[in-house]
């Protein structure tokens, strides 16, 4: 893209469409770890409307052999290459322009481009990584179909996979072999993919609703392959899922999914060749725990997914990018919400919204869903565009309902099949389905902050008239201090005193249908004539409506709420405002402990609820939920009082707690069934509490003991370390040798580790650093090491020394050359800190202060200046 303003800057505003459009990219790949030549050849016409332009092609680092223009070979006076930039002059008409490069996947540390992990060698090119294979108009909207030919030594490199559909293969004769695949469907740069090495596969044949025949592979190396079943079993289902609720078919013969030991993110979408970050792929009860497993299918959903969301209808730029992952995400909730629990599911991206996504939206680094202008596009794969921007959706589902928005989603695949798309023809199409203007609508995607939604009661006893005034505000954010109101759906219910529904609809300012109230202005006023009492009202059912929600609860109301409400995730979230109300409540705390207590009481004695459900009302707000809720973060004393209520819950309820971890062990026996996983979560929630009362930790080590499935193993283990139980360094022992040669394993104890709540945990990150468990080049381990410890380990992170900010500091600049994604990731870490008390806020400005000038990368460049801006 050009950064054409000289702020360094790519703007949304500046957007041209490209001169030259590539129909088809033909490329030859001879296939070596330390050099692999590239031979492209790509089919160019000049756009009508640009005439005369130059060609200009993106190409990062690339070695180049040679370079021909319709069979004639280019003289230096016609093209220059910068290292960045190829540009060629004087081409006129359709021509075909063919370069040979040399690239070296072995010191491409990266893990963008083509890269080795293991014996394998493999492409990353979202978002920009496809210029360092290649010359290519590496934009979204340019969308050429491939023609793939991949040769290589057959012994090293049994199998070679590329986009699309598997064309021919043969044998090479000196020891070499070929495959070819071609991709017919128009596929920007971004989606192209080659893997290549002794993988081996599990395997699926099905039929389409449409009637095409597909193969669905699941490829990893040899030792890994059973532990692909289950993912193999999530891609029918996702497909299948889809068929029905969205009415898409897959559109390629076969689907191949591939899973990288080595992999920067969580996985990638590329079309008909998915490659996974191994830890969204391998499971078996041995080594993967219940939450893993959920986590695969909806990651392996997800990329799935986007085959429709993303890829045959893919982004005209970058600035889109949240029209795909927003969507994604959307679709991929929707899909995990329809096989499993939807009030579980909900709760678990409201936990995920409110820790993180919230704090986002509020600190140094929020943007729009849709940003104005950016620096290094890597740095905008954050939780916003992601899950704010399928909580966007989700509002226009709410807005529009099921039945409406299938229709304005099928418009939109129709009307955009096969191009790159626009966040306005997404909401063109929805606006045409549904006959609605949805301009209001559209603000959500390009304002940043959270809005807040306050409501204040009035009750006239005289006259029974009930008065909800509700307002909303989104406070300032970097670069844009004022902002509008937004369209808002909010669910209500008013209760009687006896506590029933009020059914009556009220008088309104805006349009209220069922239980529904459309915001849109800074203030709405609802109001009921005649009632027979004060009512309680309940609201944001499901959370529909992605705010923060402020209603002054009395603690008796919230308790009395909490048994009353029909909806399953408002119940639990009244639990957690109760649980909120006694950790950050002044005059209230105490009552509103014991209110707490009574309700966890009555719910663990409760046999007809879900134990999972159980267990999500057990987990009190997190560290950083709470940190949100307070305007200047106390870690210690935050923590400290949520350490304390845990001890004071877990003895009200000890006999309960033991009750249940009792009465649920042969239903936690019971495999991967819903139920089963269901018993697990409340029993090590149970256990988790029990072993708070327990020095000794006697069911933890029993558990342990008893071997039983990961999930099980994992929370006695984490119960073990965390409380520092007698034996913990010996289970430790155990279990790190048991999974010595298994990566995936070993990062979870190592985020055991780095996570236990002590500040001196700080000190065992260093010992493990010291150690060969520490593999700088691997995201995995930099994230279960460093990673939990700067997001998940508050007391560690912000230890009073500041040794916790310099560790991280010093840490990013290490990895800033390694693989400046990951590092920058760390960064993010520090999104909040001047909002952390001192000495802890001076401390992270000095950590911080302490990198300028160190990093060499635009994504770790771009980060520190926004969080010292
Ligand atoms: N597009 C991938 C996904 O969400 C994420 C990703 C982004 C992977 C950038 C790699 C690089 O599905
Ligand atoms: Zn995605």
């Amino acid at each position: 893209m050009i950064q054409s303003r000289g702020d360094g800057h790519v703007h949304l505003a500046d957007y041209r469409a490209p001169a030259w459009r590539v129909s088809l990219a033909e490329l030859e790949f001879e296939l070596d770890p330390a050099a692999t030549v590239v031979a492209a050849r790509l089919h160019l016409s000049p756009d009508a409307d640009q005439p005369g332009q130059p060609l200009e092609l993106d190409g990062e680092g690339l070695e180049l052999l040679s370079i021909s223009v319709d069979g004639q070979s280019l003289p230096a006076g016609r093209f220059v290459y910068d290292g960045h930039r190829l540009t060629v002059h004087g081409l006129s008409g359709d021509c075909e322009l063919a370069t040979r490069v040399r690239i070296h996947p072995e010191n491409n540390t990266r893990l963008e481009g083509l890269y080795r992990s293991g014996s394998l060698l493999l492409t990353q090119c979202e978002a920009q990584g496809f210029r360092r294979i290649t010359f290519m108009a590496d934009r979204p909207d340019v969308m050429p179909r491939w023609r793939i030919v991949l040769r290589a030594n057959r012994e090293a490199f049994p199998v070679l996979l590329a986009n699309g559909n598997p064309l021919a293969s043969q044998d090479l004769g000196d020891g070499r072999h070929e495959a070819t695949w071609e991709n017919p469907h128009p596929t920007p740069a971004y989606l192209f993919a080659i893997a290549a090495g002794p993988l081996e596969r599990v395997s699926r044949q099905l039929r389409t609703a449409e009637g095409r025949d597909v193969e669905i592979n699941v490829w990893a190396e040899p030792s890994d392959v059973p532990r692909c079943q289950y993912a193999l079993g999530a891609v029918e289902r996702a497909l299948r899922w889809d068929e029905k609720r969205f009415g898409r078919c897959y559109d390629l013969d076969v689907f191949n999914v591939v899973a990288a030991q080595d992999f920067t993110m969580g996985a990638m979408e590329n079309k008909g060749l998915n490659i996974f970050n191994a830890r969204y792929i391998l499971a078996d009860e041995a080594t993967a725990t219940d939450a893993d497993f959920l986590a695969i299918e909806s990651v392996v959903a997800h990329e799935y997914l986007h085959n429709w969301s993303g890829n045959r209808v893919t982004l005209r730029d970058w600035f889109q990018l949240s029209l795909k992952e927003g969507l994604t995400v959307f679709r991929d909730t929707e899909f995990s919400a329809d096989l499993h629990s939807r009030a579980l599911k909900r709760i678990e991206v409201v936990r995920l919204l409110r820790a993180r996504q919230f704090a986002e939206d509020a600190g140094a680094l929020a943007h729009p869903v849709r940003p104005a202008r950016y620096k290094e596009i890597s740095n905008f794969y954050t939780l916003t565009i992601y899950e704010k921007g399928a909580e966007i959706i989700r509002v226009l589902h709410t807005l529009v309902g099921e039945e409406t928005f299938r229709a304005g989603m099928d418009r939109y695949f129709a009307e955009n099949d096969g191009k790159a798309a626009t966040l306005e023809d997404f909401i063109d199409a929805h606006a045409q389905a549904s006959g609605r203007d949805l301009s209001g609508f559209a603000r959500w995607y390009a304002q940043a902050g959270t809005p807040t939604v306050s409501i204040a009661a009035d009750f006239d006893e005289a006259s029974g008239d009930y008065t909800l005034t509700i307002d909303q505000a989104t406070p300032p954010t970097p670069g844009q201090p004022d902002k509008q109101p937004l369209v808002i759906p909010l669910r209500y219910v008013l209760y009687d005193a006896q506590g029933a529904v009020i059914s009556a609809a009220p008088e309104a300012d805006a349009p209220v249908r069922d239980g529904l109230v459309e915001l849109s202005q800074a203030r709405h006023v609802l109001r009921w004539r005649g009632l027979r009492g004060k009512p309680l009202p309940a609201f944001n059912q499901g959370f529909a409506a992605p705010v923060k929600l402020q209603f002054d609860y009395g603690v008796d109301e919230l308790a009395r709420l909490a048994r009353l409400e029909r909806d399953a995730f408002n119940r639990w979230d009244l639990i957690q405002q109760l649980a909120s109300e006694a950790l950050l409540g002044d005059a209230d705390a105490e009552a509103a402990t014991g209110a707490l207590s009574d309700a966890l009481a009555d719910l663990l004695a409760d046999a007809g609820a879900d134990p999972a459900f159980v267990a999500e009302c057990l987990a009190l707000p997190d560290f950083d939920t709470l940190a949100e809720q307070v305007a200047e973060v106390d870690v210690q004393g935050l923590v400290g009082r949520r350490e304390e209520l845990l001890d004071r819950l877990a003895e009200d309820q000890v006999e309960r707690l033991q009750s249940r971890y009792e009465s649920l062990a042969a239903a936690a026996r019971e495999g991967l069934s819903g139920q089963a996983m269901s018993a697990r979560a409340l029993r090590n929630a149970c256990l988790s509490w029990l072993t708070r009362l327990d020095p000794e930790a006697r069911l933890a080590r029993a558990q342990f003991d008893a071997g039983g499935t990961m999930t099980e193993r994992i929370v006695a283990l984490r119960c073990l370390l965390h409380f520092r139980a007698p034996g913990a360094e010996s289970a430790l022992a155990a279990f790190r040798e048991a999974h010595a040669t298994d990566p995936l394993v070993t990062d979870k104890w190592i985020g055991l580790v780095a996570t236990r709540p002590h500040p001196e945990a700080l000190d065992d990150v260093r010992g493990l650093m010291a150690s060969t468990w520490w593999k700088p080049a691997n995201p995995n381990r930099v994230r279960a090491l460093v990673g939990s410890l700067a997001r998940s380990n508050p007391l560690a992170f912000h230890r009073r020394d500041g040794g916790g900010y310099q560790l991280v500091a010093s840490q990013v600049a290490a990895l800033d050359p390694v693989n400046p994604q990951v590092a920058a990731r760390l960064l993010g870490a520090f999104e909040s800190w001047r909002r952390w008390a001192s000495p802890q806020r001076d401390q992270a400005r000095e950590a911080l202060v302490s990198l300028q000038g160190r990093l060499q990368s635009p994504d770790g460049r771009d980060l520190l200046e926004r969080l010292l801006d």
